[in-house]
């Protein structure tokens, strides 16, 4: 995995100062300001920037195509997890080895500046002058809103305490999870200009891999270590929540995201081209220990 490891270095890199020349220029108050870096330049695997410049990559694209889509999708992801962690919410105090935001300042600024990172995500794209821009805004829209990421938070909160079927837990984690990592994957194609058929490939990749990334968070939840994670282990026992590990038990979930990953791994096959970095990026999502 070392070149994977490479480009997800490269591509931290091009994200991270983005963003942080973005927020250079966010407002005029100060504290959210704070807010704001506290919750986006602080780590994080950068996963969603990753498949946004993996993908434009092996379709030949320029890394620079690929800086707004990625630096968009990681804006609404953190975003998310400011507002996940809030009290009403995971009611959680550690993200990324560090006070979660509203321990940090307090919740009326956690909100305020979950806010912000959301309307930046699209102020971003909206600014890149690419010819796919109103394309890749429409879709990044569809995955975090309530077709996306918003409408499995709100499924999410729903099922605590209620014993879900399969196919029920599926369509919330698709949601809650998938979406994101399904829209980042077309970001990358639509910077690169796809053709439908490649979108629809690819599509099928990123939704069993958006999948198989929240099966392994439930895992990691249950069998993980906090200081490595950089957040709570135990979380979702604590407040109930539908995972794979408590439908499926431990070896049963880790069954489920393996063969996700398989599955992932054959959408690729029919494409031309070389898919080292995202059939890597495939086995490191169920290998991962944070
Ligand atoms: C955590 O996402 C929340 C989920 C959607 C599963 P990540 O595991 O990508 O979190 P960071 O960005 O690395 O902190
Ligand atoms: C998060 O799922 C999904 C989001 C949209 C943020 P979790 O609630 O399991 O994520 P963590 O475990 O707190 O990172
Ligand atoms: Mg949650
Ligand atoms: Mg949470
Ligand atoms: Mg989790």
């Amino acid at each position: 995995m070392k070149l994977l490891n490479n480009l997800a270095a490269s591509s931290r890199q091009r994200v991270d100062s983005g963003l942080e020349s973005l927020l250079q220029q966010a407002g005029p108050d100060a504290r959210l300001q704070e807010a704001l870096s506290y919750s986006l330049l602080n780590g994080g695997k950068r996963l969603r920037p990753l498949l946004v410049y993996a993908t434009a990559q092996a379709l030949g694209a320029d890394a620079e195509v690929g800086d707004a889509p990625a630096m968009a999708v990681e804006l609404i992801h953190a975003y998310s997890l400011v507002h996940d962690d809030l009290p009403a919410m995971d009611d959680d105090d550690l993200r990324r080895g560090r006070p979660t935001c509203h321990k940090a300042f307090d919740e009326a600024t956690a909100i305020l500046a979950g806010d912000a990172l959301q309307t930046l995500a699209f102020q971003v794209l909206a600014g890149s002058q690419h010819p796919a821009a109103l394309d890749m805004l429409a879709s990044l829209a569809q995955a975090s809103g309530p077709q996306g990421m918003v409408g499995g938070q709100m499924l999410d909160l729903q099922a605590e305490g209620q014993a879900l079927t399969l196919p029920q837990l599926e369509t919330l984690h698709r949601h809650k999870t998938g979406a994101l990592i399904r829209c980042a994957v077309r970001l990358g194609g639509l910077a690169a200009g796809a053709d439908q058929a490649t979108l629809d490939r690819l599509d099928a990749y990123a939704s069993a891999l958006g999948l198989a990334f929240q099966v392994q968070d439930d895992l990691l939840d249950v069998k993980g270590d906090a200081a490595t994670l950089g957040k709570n282990t135990g979380a979702d026992a604590l407040h109930h929540k539908a995972t794979y590990p408590g439908l499926l038990g431990l070896t049963g979930a880790e069954q489920k995201a393996q063969d996700l990953i398989r599955e992932a791994k054959a959408s690729l096959e029919p494409l031309e081209g070389d898919w080292t970095f995202l059939l890597e990026l495939a086995d490191w999502c169920i290998e991962r220990d944070h």
